[in-house]
């Protein structure tokens, strides 16, 4: 290979046209399929190994104190340090689940990654850093995204850190308080579209095509590229011991898509004794991915999007046809779960001491469902991933434990009580709730 080759191309998945790193496309210029970054793996091969990775947990400034930049040569080797648009995200516990919450999903050797430990409390800042760094590279002046929530405060706050405009399209009445809030105090333009996320990101594909403004939806690559991390991270914190599963919600697949490549690189490259099966969860009334699955990917299927978890509430996932190439590379499969299995594998994940939104307790919802169905055997390894911070939809939180929640029921209930101001008050207190003296 000629030393002046780039380290990394765009390629699309569809037609494999190639494209330069810096090309203000999204999708091929050919033929509109998905675009990956592919990297020169050959070239890269001699300086990747697990001892660098290991080496680099040292490292206490940025970029190496990042648990995306620590895999730099995968993520997006090209990139000058001084460009790089960073908050030292990744670097998130891996839990052994508590044992009521891996006796309740029946699993033995349950293990939860916590992403929305990320600095703006999801996963989204994984990606998001390799998004702004490639804007910043392009010298961006502006940055949009449709979003349900996270994918903005995230953009919004690496934009402020960037000193580039960001502009974000919610689904009006549909986005949890805590996000909205973020991207509000990051100081991005904030707007309601009247319409569902679909609508929105179609809008954003639209308007950055015609206005030039840089697009940081999860069809941008770098953003895939960072989100691949988490899976390195993962296997890493397992001193690079690959679990049986890796499971995790899914919404517009961006992290499907992210998950397989990851894999599918670290096998090329010797980082993997095994490559782990990955599960899709999929909301029952957000669930095209799953439909199709089901039809053996007779067809693509797009829905009207419903469910509680607003998170994944998205009816055509923009990386459909990279997520499929995650199943084939990792003879993986796609769940759904209802709503009422969502909040009450939220309750449980919350009540154990970890807590994460209602989208990332489907991944916990789904390992039970996968255990009780014969799918998952319960001595396997697996990492459900918890995708967003259980303060980002407090609603939901309040709701079900006041009982107030419309539709559902509450079975793991915790109420908030009220008494009068008097010590008699409180012993009747204490007799109900069963808190004994000392
Ligand atoms: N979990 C959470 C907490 C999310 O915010 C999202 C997506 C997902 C799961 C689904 O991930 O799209 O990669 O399949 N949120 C996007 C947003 C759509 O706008 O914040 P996916």
């Amino acid at each position: 290979m000629e030393p002046h080759m780039p380290l990394s191309v765009l390629r699309c998945i569809d037609c494999g046209h190639t494209h330069d790193l810096n090309d203000p496309v999204y999708v091929c210029a050919q033929c509109g399929g998905l675009l990956d970054v592919e990297h020169d793996l050959e070239r890269l091969r001699p300086l990747i190994s697990r001892e660098l990775f290991d080496d680099r947990l040292r490292h206490l400034e940025p970029p190496f104190n990042s648990g995306v930049w620590r895999y730099k040569e995968l993520v997006f080797p090209a990139a000058p340090d001084e460009m790089i648009v960073t908050r030292g995200e990744g670097n998130t516990n891996l839990y052994r689940a508590p044992k009521g919450l891996a006796a309740w999903v029946g699993a033995e050797r349950l293990q939860l990654k916590h992403e929305g430990e990320n600095p703006t409390g999801s996963f989204k800042d994984r990606g998001m850093t390799g998004g702004m760094t490639h804007a910043r590279m392009v010298g961006a002046n502006s940055a949009l995204c449709a979003s349900t929530g996270n994918t903005s405060a995230s953009m919004s706050s690496y934009a402020a850190l960037a000193g580039i405009q960001a502009l974000v399209f919610f689904p009006e009445g549909n986005i949890a308080m805590g996000k909205l809030a973020q991207s509000v105090a990051y100081g991005a333009v904030n707007v309601q579209v009247q319409g569902d996320f679909d609508a929105c990101l179609d809008l954003v594909r639209q308007a950055c095509r015609t206005f030039g403004i840089y697009l940081l939806n999860s069809v941008n690559p770098f953003r895939l590229e960072g989100q691949k991390t988490i899976v390195l991270e993962l296997i890493q914190q397992r001193r690079w011991r690959a679990p049986d599963w890796i499971v995790l919600p899914g919404g517009n697949l961006g992290n499907t898509s992210a998950f397989g490549k990851a894999l599918h690189e670290m096998q090329q490259l010797g980082l993997l004794d095994r490559i782990p099966r990955i599960a899709v969860i999929q909301a029952e009334g957000s669930a095209p991915f799953y439909q199709s699955y089901r039809e053996g990917f007779a067809a693509r299927h797009s829905v009207k999007a419903h469910t509680i978890a607003t998170a994944i509430k998205i009816g055509n996932p923009a990386s459909f046809y990279k997520a499929k190439r995650t199943l084939e590379w990792t003879k993986g499969i796609v769940e759904s779960v209802s709503d009422q299995e969502i909040v009450d594998a939220k309750a449980m994940v919350d009540a154990s001491g970890i807590g994460c939104e209602p989208a990332s307790a489907a991944s916990v919802a789904g390992v039970k469902k996968l255990i009780a169905a014969g799918v998952i055997q319960p001595q396997e390894e697996v990492v459900a991933l918890l995708t967003g911070h259980m303060l980002k939809d407090p609603g939901v939180i309040i709701d079900y434990h006041q009982e107030t929640l419309q539709g559902f029921n509450s079975p793991y209930a915790n109420r908030l009580r009220t008494i009068k101001p008097t010590l008699d008050s409180v012993e009747s207190l204490l007799r109900s709730a069963r808190v004994t003296a000392g």
